[in-house]
This record gives structure tokens, sequence and C-alpha cells, in this order.
């Protein structure tokens, strides 16, 4: 895919989330109102080159039908974002999954953004946005670069700065002829606990039209609908928008036009509807992770978004956060 020309503007992505944004999550907001990008959940790029590939791979499956999915990857050491990047690249690790040939990623994203201490403390994630940490960032960068060999486009996802806000970061990563480029708008310190500075991504994008003109720029933080994306891109003239918690508000949230009147519009769905939705991703939850890779526990996020605005809604939640397996969890919705 060439982000440039293949995506219309603004265009709309699905924030990285993990534990969330599995391809069964992916595959049910496809089938409900569908972004133009979807990503993984970021995936250790030293633990893929380790004896705990196998368990790492799951973070990677994705379905055929999934043709515009960027692969997020994190971690420290360059030579192994080099291996991993190749590896994607040339379509041999879409292989391993299972995939058939001519079914690949679409591009592939460097998480420098995540806060979590067990990330940052080693130096990795939002801790490369320090500026003793920049040669090791710029490393990062070029090394995945040499493995993708012009093969697929390159994206970095951030945040505004580590302790503050840092525009010196942005001018370091528009120097690096990235493909795209999203930003996060708060500071690692800040995490997710102030509302998000869109003045700042605005200025980000200012700064890209003198800097990187061919670096897309794509703003996140606290957008809950299309609309409303629609409206920063355009005050901030920015080239997408990624959507993440806003996703468990609406699960329609990529939907256009939102209407009062929608069929998608997520207040319209009664219990029935949003029973049936439910229901639908946990049959494809249990088709999909037929060997308990991933534990049943990860769906009580979901059942919080679906089995919620209705009367009785409460109790059949803390049921269905109990059951076991998807077999219980089918027969409690029936
Ligand atoms: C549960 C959860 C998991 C996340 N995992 C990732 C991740 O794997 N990679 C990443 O770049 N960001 C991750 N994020 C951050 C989101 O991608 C996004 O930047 C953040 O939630 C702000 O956007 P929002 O206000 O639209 O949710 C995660 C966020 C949440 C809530």
């Amino acid at each position: 895919m060439n982000y440039a020309t293949d995506l219309p503007r603004p265009f709309f992505v699905l924030a990285p989330m993990d534990d969330v944004t599995d391809t069964v999550f992916r595959q049910t907001v496809a089938g409900l109102a569908a972004p133009d990008l979807f990503f993984t959940e970021f995936v250790n790029v030293d633990g893929l080159m380790s004896v705990g590939r196998d368990n790492l791979l799951k973070k990677l499956r994705f379905a055929k039908s999934e043709t515009n999915l960027v692969a997020q990857l994190w971690g420290l050491k360059p030579e192994n974002f080099r291996a991993i990047a190749e590896q994607i690249a040339d379509g041999t690790l879409a292989r391993e999954l299972g995939l058939p040939d001519g079914c690949n990623f679409a591009g592939l994203d460097l998480n420098m953004g995540c806060p979590a201490k067990s990330e940052v403390q080693n130096g990795a994630c939002a801790a490369l946005i320090r500026p003793e940490n920049r040669e090791l960032a710029g490393q990062i960068i070029d090394a995945t670069r040499e493995g993708l060999h012009g093969r697929l486009p390159l994206s970095v996802k951030t945040r505004l700065g580590f302790s503050e806000v840092d525009m010196s970061w942005f001018e370091f990563l528009l120097g690096h002829n990235l493909d795209m480029l999203t930003v996060h708008g708060r500071t690692r310190k800040e995490m997710s606990k102030v509302p998000a500075h869109w003045d700042l991504i605005g200025a980000v994008a200012k700064m890209r039209n003198l800097l990187a003109p061919q670096t897309l720029i794509v703003g996140n933080g606290d957008v809950e609908s299309r609309e409303q994306g629609e409206a920063l891109a355009k005050q901030y003239k920015l080239d997408g928008i990624m959507i993440g918690r806003g996703i468990f508000h609406n699960p329609f949230a990529f939907a256009n036009p939102l209407r009062e009147d929608n069929p998608l519009a997520w207040e319209n769905c009664g219990e029935a509807a949003r029973i049936s939705l439910y229901r639908r991703q946990i049959e494809l939850f249990a088709s999909t992770w037929q060997h308990g890779e991933r534990n049943i526990k990860t769906l009580n996020k979901f059942c919080k978004v679906y089995i919620n605005g209705f009367d009785g809604a409460k109790e059949l939640r803390e049921k269905l956060m109990q059951a076991p397996s998807s077999e219980e969890l089918l027969q409690l919705l029936q």
C-alpha cells in the first residue's frame, strides 16, 4: 500500500491496543463500520528473535480479508528490527502465520510512545523520545528501513514528549523520511490523564510542511467519532485521525455519516442487536483461538461494550464475566 496515494483524506485508523486489537476484534470492527487502516497490537522484535517467538506470533496473526493492516513493533536491538522488517517485507512472516502467497501486511510501524514502566525502564518505546536515547531511535528507524528495503511503508507512532513537550523530537523524526507519523497528543508523563493537546499536534503538522512534506500526519487522542475526527483534521490540517478507546463507547465510531436516525448509531442499537453483536465476536474468538492462545478473560473488555444500556445488563454482565469458556458465554447469551 502507498499511504499517500491509496488512502482518502482524512483517513481513519483504529489505534493499536494491546490485548484488544487482535484479528478477532479487527474483523469485528471491519464488519460494523471499517476504518481505512488497522494496526496490530505492539509486538516485541527482541522476543520474536528469541525462543519466545511462537508465543508472540499470535499478536501478528491476521485473516486473508485484512488487507489494510500495519504491523506494530517495539524493542531495543536495531539488528532485530532489521531482521523482522526483512521477514515482514519478503512475506516470510505472513507465510509462517499460515497466510497464502500474496497476502501480507500493508506497512510497518514503530512504537515510540508506549508509556508503560516495564518498557520505558529498559529504554524502549516512549523512552526513545528522551534526548539521550535519540541515537538509538535513529538506529532503530534506519535498521528497519534497511530490512524493508522500500517494499513496505514505514511509520512511527509517538507522544508529544517524555516529561515535557519536546518539539526537537519531531524535528528529529521528520528528518527520517517516514511515510506516516502518528502523534498521540500527550507526553509520556501525562499518560492519559489530561485532554490531548490538539493544538500541538497541529504544530507538528506545520513543522511537517516545512521539513518533510511527504510524511503523512495522523492525530490521536480522545476522538469519539468520525464527525469529530473530520472536524479536527480540518482544523489542524491533518492527513489522518486515529481512534482508540472511542471504539469502546461506540463500536460504530467509524460510521459515516453519523446522523441521529442512522441505523449504525450505537444509541439506536437495542438489547437484541447488542447481544447478537457480542455473540458474533465470541463465535469468531472461539473459531480463531482454538488452542487457548488467548485468555477468555480478554473478552471481558468487550462484554462491557456490548452488554450495556438495557434493563438487566449489569446482572447479565456479572454472570458473563465469570464464564470460563466461549461455550458457556454463548449459552448465557441464548
Ligand atoms: C488498552 C490499551 C492498549 C494500548 N496498546 C497500545 C499498543 O499496543 N501500541 C500503541 O502504540 N499504543 C497503544 N495504546 C495507545 C492507543 O493506541 C492510543 O494512542 C491511546 O489510547 C490514545 O488514543 P484514544 O484517546 O483514542 O484512546 C493502547 C491504549 C489502550 C487503552
